[in-house]
């Protein structure tokens, strides 16, 4: 169907640490461009040297997702580099942990700014060159508390998450007639830098609820991410993928 991942460009936001940072080494692994898309200049820096090292190519950008200046900045910088953008990963969030009734009016702006309307941004930002070129693939990162509802993370972060999955479907409508994929993938308690400060009477209230007894690798949520890009899943759009260890299934 003329897509090939080997040697196509991909932006993955949020990939200077954890679950992003795992989805663009293993997008670098298939040859894959990747643009390390964070907050975080430095840490962006690194994941493209380790992606250098492994003889691959990436360029590093720092962006606030949820500023739109910053996403256009950020098709620019993709344009110029690499002229298209193929795949969009909207990895990049936050998880304040703030009790309920706790939650500032500012910090549920945020919350909804960065892991909501972020991934709009990106989107409406990268679409033109993708709807121009025929096709592409976008995979949105949300969480099974978006299904469930939290456990453990705020209300805020848990409306934002249901808020992705759904955008997800109107997206994956809206995109199918230029050829274009739009999937969600719904991470259970994954091990890294966003979870590593919960308490262990936290970390025990989700694990006694996964069948698989342990928290995910951020391989294994990568991995996902990487079939729903691929050649092969080229019928699959309007996706919500669990990668939970069973702690919640529909
Ligand atoms: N770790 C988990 O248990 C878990 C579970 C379900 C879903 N998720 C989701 O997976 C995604 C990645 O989570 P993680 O665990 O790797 O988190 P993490 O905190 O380790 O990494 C998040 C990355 O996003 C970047 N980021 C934050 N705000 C940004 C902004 N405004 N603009 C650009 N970059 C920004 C950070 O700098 C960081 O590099 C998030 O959307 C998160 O909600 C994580």
């Amino acid at each position: 169907m003329g897509y090939k991942l080997e040697g196509s460009v991909a932006v993955v936001t949020g990939a200077g640490r954890g679950i992003g940072k795992a989805v663009a080494l293993g997008l670098a692994n298939k040859k894959v461009k990747v643009v390390i898309a964070d907050l975080m200049l430095e840490e962006a820096e690194k994941v493209v040297k380790e992606i250098e090292q492994m003889g691959g190519e990436a360029l590093a950008v720092r962006v606030d997702v949820s500023q739109d200046e910053d996403a256009k900045a950020l098709a620019d910088k993709i344009l110029a580099r690499f002229g298209r953008v193929d795949i969009v990963v909207n990895n990049a969030g936050i998880c304040p942990i703030t009790p309920l009734e706790d939650i500032s009016s500012e910090e549920w702006d945020r919350v909804l700014a960065v892991n909501l309307k972020g991934a709009y941004l990106i989107i409406r930002a990268m679409l033109p060159s993708m709807k121009k070129q025929g096709w592409g693939r976008i995979v949105n990162i949300a969480s099974v508390a978006g299904k469930m509802g939290a456990m453990v993370a705020g209300l805020h972060y848990t409306a934002s998450k249901g808020g992705i999955i759904a955008m997800g479907k109107v997206l994956a409508r809206h995109c199918a007639p230029y050829g274009i994929t739009v999937n969600t993938v719904c991470p259970g308690p994954t091990a890294t830098e966003m979870t590593v400060n919960w308490t262990e009477e936290e970390m025990a209230r989700l694990t006694r609820n996964i069948p698989l007894g342990r928290y995910g690798a951020m391989e294994e949520i990568a991995a996902g991410v990487l079939y729903l890009v691929s050649e092969e899943a080229a019928w699959v759009t309007g996706e919500c993928l669990d990668i939970n260890g069973g702690l919640w299934m529909d």
